[in-house]
């Protein structure tokens, strides 16, 4: 697979204010569309939702979910499967017709002013739904006429973005004929035509290969870094730890955390120093006791539970000054999944 290209070696993704993304994003749309979008309320959240509720028939789908998502952030919507995700989504971009609850995009109302609150999302949703027919470049260009954008301008986009995605070779064959990371891919670049200020991704590397895993990570952390807002859903916890910002996890259509990733992870608390020792421990000194050493003999292994990290060096220190050469030495902290069951675990 070619290697996908950097944002900045094509034009158009330069690093701009998420003002300025917000406010080009609504004036290409008046220009196509001859209208007049309201202005977004400058610092209003990229995403705010409160109180939605989402029935189908009997069944509440989403149960009262409020959650803002600030500009710039890259923010996790985590949960099991059937928790809600999609659904909340859908609502979001409008797919979805809500039962109760409100949902403002940059300050826009997304069903008064749906058509700016649509303008500034793009959505790589976890169902495909692509034309069979379309070339994949027009599957593009197609895309970008649904925001009233036509003309040379969004067929050197779209080819910008083939190119990004390493589709150039697939420009003309239709979206059948792709792989299944392919397809994965011309998802993400149908997402970005529009150039929008805020990328709602729902479980975007579900069955891709690792390396293009990586590959697509750095080209999101990119365009986060360039000022655009990012949601994702994913069921891969590690990738949401090293990607995210601030998480929420919802389960039964309900929240049940939203913080920071730094203080999710906080919450368990729990990493542990494990250190093989070359010379049997004969007795665990008051110094390594008050450390909360506990020794494994048949293994020579001293552990220390709940350990801080700057705890670590002195720690070492302290086994070699009793005389102790160090032969293996183990550092575990809780990770996201393990505060995902936590909180989750049924
Ligand atoms: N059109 C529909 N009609 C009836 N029930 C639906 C409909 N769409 C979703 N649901 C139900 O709503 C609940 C939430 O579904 P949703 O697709 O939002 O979950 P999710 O969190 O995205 O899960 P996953 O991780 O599996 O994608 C599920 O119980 C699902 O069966
Ligand atoms: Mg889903």
């Amino acid at each position: 697979m070619p290697r996908l290209a950097s944002w900045f070696e094509t034009d158009g993704f330069a690093p701009r204010s998420m003002d300025s993304m917000v406010k080009a994003s609504l004036d290409r749309c008046s220009v196509a569309q001859n209208g007049s979008p309201e202005r977004s309320p400058s610092g209003a959240p990229a995403l705010r939702v409160e109180r939605l509720v989402k029935r189908y028939g009997d069944f509440v789908a989403v149960d009262g979910i409020s959650l803002a998502v600030e500009r710039g952030d890259f923010f996790g919507f985590l949960g099991p499967n059937g928790a809600g995700k999609t659904t909340t989504i859908n609502a979001v971009v409008g797919l979805a017709t809500i039962t109760s609850g409100k949902i403002e995009v940059f300050g826009h109302d997304n069903a008064r002013q749906w058509r700016e609150a649509r303008r500034l999302i793009g959505l790589s949703p976890q169902e495909y739904n692509f034309d069979r027919y379309l070339s994949i470049r027009d599957v593009l260009i197609y895309q970008a006429g649904y925001y009233g954008l036509r003309g040379p301008a969004v067929r050197a986009r779209a080819d910008v973005l083939l190119d990004k995605f390493g589709l150039t070779s697939k420009a003309n064959e239709t979206f059948i004929r792709l792989s299944g990371g392919m397809k994965r891919r011309l998802t993400l670049a149908r997402a970005l035509i529009h150039e929008p200020p805020l990328l709602i991704l729902d479980e975007p590397t579900a069955g891709v290969d690792v390396e293009l895993r990586i590959e697509l990570w750095a080209l999101l952390r990119e365009l986060n870094a360039n000022g655009t807002t990012i949601i994702l859903t994913t069921h891969y916890l590690e990738e949401a730890e090293s990607l995210c910002k601030n998480i929420a996890i919802i389960e039964g259509g309900r929240l049940v955390a939203m913080d920071s990733t730094a203080k999710l992870l906080a919450r368990r608390g729990s990493a542990t120093l494990r250190v093989t020792v070359g010379n049997p421990l004969q007795a665990v000194s008051p110094a390594l006791a008050a450390r909360g050493a506990r020794y494994d003999a048949p293994t020579r292994t001293l552990q220390f539970e709940g350990i801080a990290p700057s705890a670590i060096a002195p720690t070492l220190g302290e086994l070699q000054s009793e005389g102790y050469t160090i032969e293996d030495v183990q550092f575990t902290r809780s990770s996201l999944q393990d505060v995902f069951l936590d909180l989750v675990r049924r």
